[in-house]
């Protein structure tokens, strides 16, 4: 194979979320199966001693949270946040094209969380750009904002996990901190948190997203801060779960209610 033609083999395997290799050398799958092993000694013949063997020990190739919680705390701004996360090691870092830092109005007083950037935000650099975005934008209309006035937006994970696989704990955990930042940084009076990974993390919460949704809660933030936070459905469940939008929709009304004074968050 050509080298172009192996670079974009690569790139398809990461886009099917491939980001390890496992192996020095290619496993044949479809190769004849090894020769039986040889028959086992008679009984008579000694036993090995035991030999303990030492386990060696795990590479980790997250870095400590306590370095990225140092580098957060230090950003007195988003230019400085979004750096820090730029600088901060991750193997996501390693995959992504781009940084996925956030958009829409900062000042708006209205901040919404996602969980990680998919592809079209990868490509572009700016969360909730593709097809689950657009349909986000669309039922944000609907109840009269807009993302460029009304909104700002962010993620738990500022990088594309590979395939757009769920995030996993450890990623999770590495990004709280920046996003807690994000977070005092912008001073929102309202958060909106869509789906599971967003509200189960921001409120610290072992129910699932159709418990939590529905309702204003308190969200523990940085320095003893709480914010009211209402949890949602993601719009790309909504998507693939058409009977679920008329709880996305109750949630929205609840959203323009508390935004127009007529309901006050707990
Ligand atoms: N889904 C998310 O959670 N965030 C994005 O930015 C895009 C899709």
């Amino acid at each position: 194979m050509e080298r172009d033609e192996l670079l974009a083999a690569l790139r398809l395997q990461m886009e099917w979320g491939a980001d390890e290799a496992l192996a020095e050398l290619p496993v044949d799958r479809f190769a004849a199966p090894p020769p039986a092993p040889a028959p086992v000694l008679p009984a008579a013949a000694p036993r090995p001693a035991v030999v303990p063997t030492l386990a060696a020990p795990a590479l980790s190739l997250v870095p400590a949270p306590a370095a990225a919680a140092r580098l957060a705390a230090e950003a007195q701004d988003l230019a400085a946040l979004k750096a820090a996360i730029a600088a901060t090691e991750s193997p996501l870092r390693d995959t992504a094209t781009n940084l996925v830092f956030a958009d829409g109005n900062p000042d708006s007083g209205l901040m919404m969380i996602g969980e990680a950037p998919g592809a079209d935000e990868d490509r572009l650099g700016r969360p909730f750009v593709g097809v689950s975005g657009q349909f986000l934008d669309r039922m944000l209309a609907s109840i009269g904002l807009e993302r460029s006035r009304d909104f700002y937006l962010s993620n738990i994970l500022p990088w594309r996990p590979p395939g757009n696989r769920t995030p996993t704990d450890a990623e999770i955990t590495l990004f709280t901190p920046f996003i807690l930042r994000h977070i005092a940084l912008v001073r929102p009076r309202h958060l909106v948190l869509l789906g599971g990974v967003a509200a189960k993390t921001l409120l610290r919460a072992k129910d699932g997203i159709t418990r939590l949704r529905g309702r204003w809660h308190r969200m523990e933030g940085e320095g003893g801060v709480s914010w009211p936070a209402l949890a949602t459905l993601h719009p790309a469940y909504l998507l693939r779960t058409p009977a679920a939008k008329k709880d996305a929709w109750a949630d929205l009304v609840l959203l323009r209610r508390t935004l127009d004074g007529r309901v006050t968050p707990s």
